[in-house]
């Protein structure tokens, strides 16, 4: 089982492909425009939420503790305070930073180092060309970006870095020159191309990402393209549904409870918008949460090939990832 915790739904970048975007219009279909993230429900996790979230789940042996969802952790005003409750628990095989890395400190990396759980960053880059970052970002900061990296990198030894670019129109000339400057910098090698796969690695590594959009055939091609062009002798595979055949169950209200900053609960990362939540971990434990009847009658529409009922399902671009 994973469990996910969003730190915070708020961010100090402006991505042009993230969620944080979608509300000046989609990526690359910039007519299309949907209501802000949580509007008028934007903040930051409260200490007490976050001790009950882990307190309740402690009898979980869970494989994974992702510690973000759709904002920038480390921009939580209590972010150490956070990191000091997170050291009491140790039922997690792997705890998960994904991070833009920009407000990364030493203060911060001196209570990263107290976790007794080993630790994965995954450092969302997409380039290390300055004009390239900035478009991208909307912000010039690769600079501090790669200090702070530098910092992790030395302090956190032990920990696993993920190096991640998303394949996308901005980057997508730029990809072999991000994979050539990692491998000479951080004398890093592997290439994984499948996102399910850099929770399984023990090593660091370079993560070519498949970009979510609007416009999804056309970024799948561009991600299998870039395979082609810098992968020899290997297949393309990729746990992703193509639309053909019966959609197999989702193993979301299975195995990955998701939490707002604000304690809701739903059952995977994609409901972003908590349309499936079955309540708030601060009215209800998260065993009453998690055996619900609401969690009981979405997994039985999964199993028996019904999840279209549910219109955030229906509508979900991670179809049949394992
Ligand atoms: C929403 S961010 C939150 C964490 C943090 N702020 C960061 O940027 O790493 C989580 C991850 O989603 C990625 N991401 C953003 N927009 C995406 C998209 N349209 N498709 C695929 N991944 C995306 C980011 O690069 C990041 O690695
Ligand atoms: S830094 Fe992360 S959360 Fe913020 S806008 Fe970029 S991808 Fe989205």
């Amino acid at each position: 089982m994973e469990l996910q915790i969003s730190i915070t739904d708020l961010c100090n970048y402006s991505c042009i492909m993230c969620m944080q975007q979608a509300h000046e219009g989609l990526y690359d279909a910039k007519d299309r425009i949907i209501p802000r993230l949580h509007n008028g429900n934007r903040g930051f996790i409260d200490k007490k939420v976050f001790k009950k979230i882990l307190e309740d789940t402690k009898y979980i042996e869970f494989d994974l503790l992702k510690m973000q969802w759709n904002g920038e952790s480390f921009i939580h005003p209590g972010i150490t305070g956070l990191i000091n409750i997170l050291r009491e628990y140790t039922n997690f095989k792997r705890i998960v930073f994904t991070t833009n890395v920009s407000v990364i400190n030493q203060k911060i990396i001196e209570y990263l180092k107290t976790l007794n759980t080993h630790i994965q960053f995954v450092l969302s880059i997409d380039s290390f060309d300055q004009n390239i970052y900035k478009k991208i970002k909307g912000i010039d900061n690769i600079h501090k970006v790669e200090k702070n990296i530098d910092l992790l990198k030395k302090q956190l030894p032990k920990a696993i870095f993920t190096f991640q670019a998303i394949a996308m129109n901005e980057n997508k000339h730029n990809i072999k020159e991000f994979i050539d400057y990692i491998k000479s910098k951080y004398l890093i090698d592997e290439i994984i191309w499948d996102e399910p796969l850099i929770y399984k690695k023990d090593s660091n590594h370079i993560f070519i990402k498949k970009l979510g959009a609007f416009n999804q055939l056309k970024y799948d091609e561009i991600h299998k393209n870039l395979f082609y062009d810098l992968i020899e002798n290997k297949d393309y595979i990729i746990t992703a549904w193509d639309g053909k055949g019966i959609r197999k169950p989702c193993v979301g209200p299975f195995t990955t409870p998701t939490f707002n900053w604000d304690g809701r609960m739903t059952y995977c990362c994609m409901d972003s918008e908590l349309e499936l939540s079955p309540g708030n971990i601060i009215d209800k434990s998260f065993e009453k949460l998690w055996n619900s009847k609401n969690s009981q009658q979405l997994r039985n529409a999964h199993l028996d090939k019904n999840a279209d009922l549910y219109p955030r399902c229906k509508r979900c671009l991670n179809l049949n990832k394992i």
